[in-house]
């Protein structure tokens, strides 16, 4: 029961991923905005010394955020405990000489030192301890006026709701930088099952060794040349590796049948898409119409096609690309039933069936990005790296474009 225990894996792994999602938010400055208002209070009260610390609950310490007037503050930090900052009252300036005879100002007398501390304000966005203010001496006089403090107080507010918000920013960010790294993790395991999954398809028929692979870049191919966005064009090399997945539920010896086919054995093989369908529709993938390109892949434009035999207007550009990467790559590799064609032999057969088969408009872009290819004209050629080389350049290019002038008449 391998097989049905690794879809199960399939549908777990890619539908879990889709509950992830991204959220952006942008950077707020609070550093740019704490300094400004440092240097308002210290112009204000006129003290030339000042800091701002950041309380830091993890290392239970105050780091210095921002300074002005001192030197060499890089790295200070004033450890606290929480019974100090239980006997500090919220935003009220206290000198430093209220705190000289605890153990607060004894653990941290050496970084008291080099702040030059004279009046300390502990911050306190509602009951949440965010950090602290650290002013000098003043220039003009020592104590403040009951105004001043009054001033220093309504300052205090202000920056601790800043910092407040800074910290939750802080964590949304941590969130988001987290949440970005889960669904970059798994964005690749997504892609990785799906390449498993496509390998495991192959692997079930013998004559058509990465099949999938071939088909998913032949339709990348047509897709970028068509114009698709990059989301999209992913979304048809999704399709592509998985469009025959369905087979991996059909009798192996009925694949790799080489005499001809009962009517029923045909009927058997004419399932795979529907199959394909109802496994991959119970996945909900972050691309658009995967399950419908699927389903259709053996659709033809002359409605003669399986499993619903719509019509061209009914087949949407997705359905049509992949029915054709599908139908090329079949014509371009050995079957059970016949040896694959040449080159020049498959591209004259694809012309044969336009309007029948294959849709005029997809094929002629196909055929353009073909020769795009031969001419060394594309960054990343999809096509002609999985095809034999036993073919003229030359011969192939007066092809293509007798076919394209054709086409265009
Ligand atoms: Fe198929």
């Amino acid at each position: 029961m391998k097989g049905r225990w690794d879809l199960k894996r399939l549908v777990f792994n890619l539908s879990s991923l889709v509950e992830l999602g991204q959220e952006v938010t942008s950077s707020k400055g609070i550093n740019e905005k704490m300094k400004t208002t440092l240097h308002v209070v210290t112009g204000m009260f006129s003290v030339p010394r000042a800091a701002l610390l950041v309380y830091n609950s993890t290392r239970s310490s105050l780091e210095v955020l921002t300074y002005k007037g001192i030197r060499g503050m890089d790295g200070t930090r004033v450890y606290i405990k929480a019974k100090h900052i239980k006997t500090f009252k919220k935003n009220e300036p206290c000198s430093i000489n209220e705190i000289k005879n605890n153990s607060f100002y004894e653990d941290n007398h050496d970084a008291f030192k080099r702040l030059q501390t004279k009046t300390f304000i502990p911050l306190f966005a509602k009951d949440e301890f965010v950090g602290a203010i650290s002013l000098g001496n003043r220039l003009s006089r020592k104590s403040y006026l009951q105004s001043e403090r009054d001033a220093l107080k309504v300052i205090a507010n202000q920056m601790s709701i800043a910092l407040h918000n800074s910290n939750l920013f802080k964590k949304l960010t941590n969130k988001v930088t987290e949440n970005k790294r889960l669904y970059e993790n798994m964005r690749r395991i997504y892609h990785d099952t799906i390449q498993a999954f496509a390998a495991a398809i192959d692997a079930k028929d013998v004559y058509t060794k990465n099949h999938s692979y071939r088909v998913a870049r032949y339709a990348v191919a047509i897709a970028r040349e068509l114009g698709w966005g990059e989301k999209d064009v992913e979304g048809i090399y999704v399709a592509g590796l998985l469009h025959d997945i369905g087979k991996i539920i059909l009798d192996r010896g009925v694949i790799n049948k080489g005499e001809e086919l009962t009517i029923m054995e045909i009927t058997e093989i004419r399932k795979h898409p529907q199959i394909s369908y109802d496994i991959l529709s119970k996945i909900k993938f972050p691309w658009k119409d995967v399950v419908d390109f699927v389903r259709h892949h053996h659709e033809r434009v002359d409605g003669k096609g399986y499993p619903d035999s719509l019509m061209e207007a009914d087949l949407s550009d997705g359905v049509k690309i992949l029915a054709l990467a599908d139908a090329f790559d079949a014509m371009t590799t050995d079957r059970p039933y016949r040896r694959k064609l040449h080159l020049l032999e498959a591209l004259r057969e694809v012309r044969k069936c336009l309007g029948t088969q294959f849709d005029g408009r997809i094929s002629r872009v196909f055929f353009r990005v073909l020769q795009k290819e031969i001419k060394g004209e594309v960054r990343e050629a999809q096509i002609i790296p999985h095809l034999d080389k036993d073919f003229d350049p030359t011969i192939i290019t007066t092809l293509l474009e007798g076919i394209t002038a054709e086409l265009s008449a």
